[in-house]
C-alpha cells in the first residue's frame, strides 16, 4: 500500500498542520466516560509538535445537521485534551472564519488548538468545495488522523485532503498498516469478526472481505438477518428481513 505519512512531510517549523481527529467520544453529564479517541491522536499530534508545527484540530461530535447545537460543542473535550498531552490547547468557536484564522496563527511553534464541531456547518456533511475551501484556507498541509471517520466523504474528511498536501497520521498509518497485513498479504488461516446493525451499508465490505478471509464471524444485528436467512426463528429480532437473499449470497 502507497499512502504519504508524516515522515514524508518536510519541513514543518511554523507550518500549520490542520489534523482531521475522530473525538467523538461516548459523554455522560458533560464527562467524557472513555478517552481511547483522545489517546489515539496523541502521537500525530506529538509529532507535528515536535517538528514545530502549529497543530489545528479539526473534529465532529455527535450529529448537529448542519446547526449550532451547543450541547454538541467540543470545548468541553479540551480539559481532558490538555491533560493527556501535557500542554495547553486553545480553543475556537468556529472551525473556519477569521476568528479561526488568526487563532491558528497566533500559536507558537508545537502549539494546539482545537476547532469547534466541524459539523456545525452544513458544507461538512455535503463536502461542499467552498466549505473544503475555507477549512483549507487555515493551514498549510492536511493530516488524516481519524480513521473511524473516514469512510464518510465529508469536507474535512475527503473534500479537503484535495486541496492542501495531504498525509496519513500515526494512528490512521497503523489501521492501514494492518488492515494490508491481515488482507493485503495475510498469515493464513485469516478470521474476520464484523458486526454492526445493517448488513446493507455493508454489502462492498462483506463482499470484499469474504473473497480474502478463511473464516468471516458476524455479530451484532446483523447476525439476525443471517440467521433469518437460514431460516433460524430470531423473534422480533432487529434484521433486515430483505435482505435474506443477499446474506445467502454472501
Ligand atoms: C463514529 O463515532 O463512529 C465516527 O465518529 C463516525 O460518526 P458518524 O457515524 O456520526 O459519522
Amino acid at each position: 500500500m502507497t499512502f504519504r505519512t508524516l515522515d514524508d512531510a518536510r519541513d514543518l517549523a511554523g507550518k500549520a498542520a490542520l489534523v482531521r481527529v475522530d473525538f467523538n467520544v461516548p459523554m455522560e453529564d458533560g464527562q467524557i466516560t472513555d478517552d481511547t479517541r483522545l489517546r489515539v491522536a496523541l502521537p500525530t499530534i506529538e509529532k507535528l509538535r515536535d517538528a514545530g508545527a502549529r497543530v489545528a484540530l479539526l473534529a465532529h461530535f455527535d450529529r448537529p445537521k448542519g446547526k449550532v447545537v451547543p450541547s454538541m460543542s467540543l470545548k468541553p473535550l479540551v480539559d481532558d485534551l490538555e491533560r493527556l498531552l501535557g500542554a495547553p490547547v486553545r480553543f475556537a468557536d468556529d472551525c473556519v472564519g477569521d476568528e479561526a484564522k488568526s487563532a491558528i496563527a497566533d500559536l507558537d511553534a508545537g502549539g494546539v488548538i482545537l476547532l469547534e464541531n466541524v459539523r456545525f456547518h452544513a458544507g461538512e456533511e455535503a463536502n461542499d468545495p467552498a466549505f473544503a475551501r475555507q477549512l483549507a484556507d487555515l493551514g498549510d498541509l492536511y493530516v488524516n488522523d481519524a480513521f473511524s471517520a473516514a469512510h464518510r466523504a465529508h469536507a474535512s474528511t475527503e473534500g479537503l485532503a484535495r486541496l492542501l498536501p495531504a498525509y496519513a497520521g500515526e494512528s490512521m498509518r497503523r489501521e492501514l498498516d494492518a488492515l494490508d497485513a491481515a488482507l493485503g498479504n495475510p498469515h493464513k488461516p485469516v478470521l474476520g469478526i464484523v458486526g454492526g446493525a445493517k448488513v446493507s451499508t455493508k454489502l462492498d465490505l462483506l463482499r470484499n472481505l469474504v473473497g480474502k478471509l478463511d473464516k468471516l464471524a458476524i455479530g451484532g444485528g446483523m447476525a439476525n438477518t443471517f440467521l433469518f436467512a437460514q431460516g433460524i426463528d430470531i423473534g422480533g429480532s432487529l434484521a433486515e428481513r430483505d435482505m435474506a437473499d443477499t446474506a445467502l449470497q454472501i
